[in-house]
């Protein structure tokens, strides 16, 4: 499950964001919404999503946050990185019926797993409409990429660029019966309100070891128990949780 990819190339693609393409060692078909545990010292990890994966090469965007996420912004053509996984569950692409009514919706660094989420749909020709928010115009990354895909909906809370808001104001939910969203927990948290009839939500909360050992990421369910966001996440049913 450990494998060695090689940087191919970095960019920035906002402020403070980073772009990393990397060589893997095969071209196995990944599902959408799986992440990466990478390491970034001689005993940490840091979860990062497939952003994408086009044969041998994947991809992950990611914000520059603490320690972990400068290394790997500091990584240069030709480095390695040590990668655990693919890890973790992914979206239900293959599981949606043909006709669905999807909405793909992203907050900050919840929008790098929707990227390669969409791309997977309309390969398989289901129509899909994705919504964007960031905190600001100079956050925003990768909305060419996704109106390529399909209709794009970007909002900034100060309303330097697209609809000012959360991604809540732009959601219709009367035209949509199935959401795939990730970002941070308040926005999940007043998503899981939104009347859609199939609501799948990604998680990303801190985490440890990445392999379902230390309990370090556990959420609580509905129930009375406890469900571990990176073995069996981080994708769940939005009422399967509690956040
Ligand atoms: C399944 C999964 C997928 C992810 N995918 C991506 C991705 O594609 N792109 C991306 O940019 N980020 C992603 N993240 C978040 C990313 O893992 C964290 O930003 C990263 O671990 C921060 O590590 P660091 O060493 O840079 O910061 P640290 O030094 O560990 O933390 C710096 C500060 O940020 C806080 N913090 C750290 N991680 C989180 C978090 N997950 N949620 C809230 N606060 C946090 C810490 O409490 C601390 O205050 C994902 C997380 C998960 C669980
Ligand atoms: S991170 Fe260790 S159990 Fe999930």
């Amino acid at each position: 499950m450990i494998q060695l990819l090689t940087v191919v190339t970095r960019r920035q693609i906002a402020s403070g964001a980073t772009e990393l393409v990397c060589r893997r060692p095969d071209a196995t078909a990944i599902e959408p919404g799986r992440f990466m545990h990478l390491r970034v010292g001689p005993l940490l990890r840091r979860p990062i999503s497939i952003a994408n994966v086009e044969g041998d090469l994947i991809t992950f965007l990611f914000k520059e946050i603490g320690q972990g996420t400068k290394e790997l912004a500091r990584l240069r053509a030709g480095d390695q990185i040590d990668a655990l996984g693919p890890l973790g569950n992914g979206f239900p692409v293959k599981h949606v019926a043909s006709d669905a009514k999807i909405v793909l919706v992203g907050g900050g660094i919840g929008v790098p797993p929707l990227y390669y989420t969409m791309r997977q749909l309309v390969e398989r020709g289901i129509s899909c409409e994705a919504i964007l928010g960031f905190d600001t115009a100079e956050s925003v990354f990768y909305e060419d990429e996704f109106r390529e895909l399909g209709p794009t909906t970007v909002t900034t809370v100060d309303g330097t660029a697209g609809i000012q808001g959360f991604v809540t104001a732009a959601l219709d939910s009367s035209r949509f019966d199935t959401l795939f969203a990730c970002g941070p927990e308040p926005m999940l948290r007043s998503i899981q309100q939104i009347p859609i009839e199939h609501k799948f939500l990604s998680i990303e909360n801190r985490m440890g070891c990445g392999i379902g050992a230390c309990f370090a990421c556990v959420c609580p369910t509905p129930d009375g128990h406890y469900v571990k966001t990176c073995s069996d996440g981080p994708v769940f049913r939005a009422e399967e949780v509690i956040l």
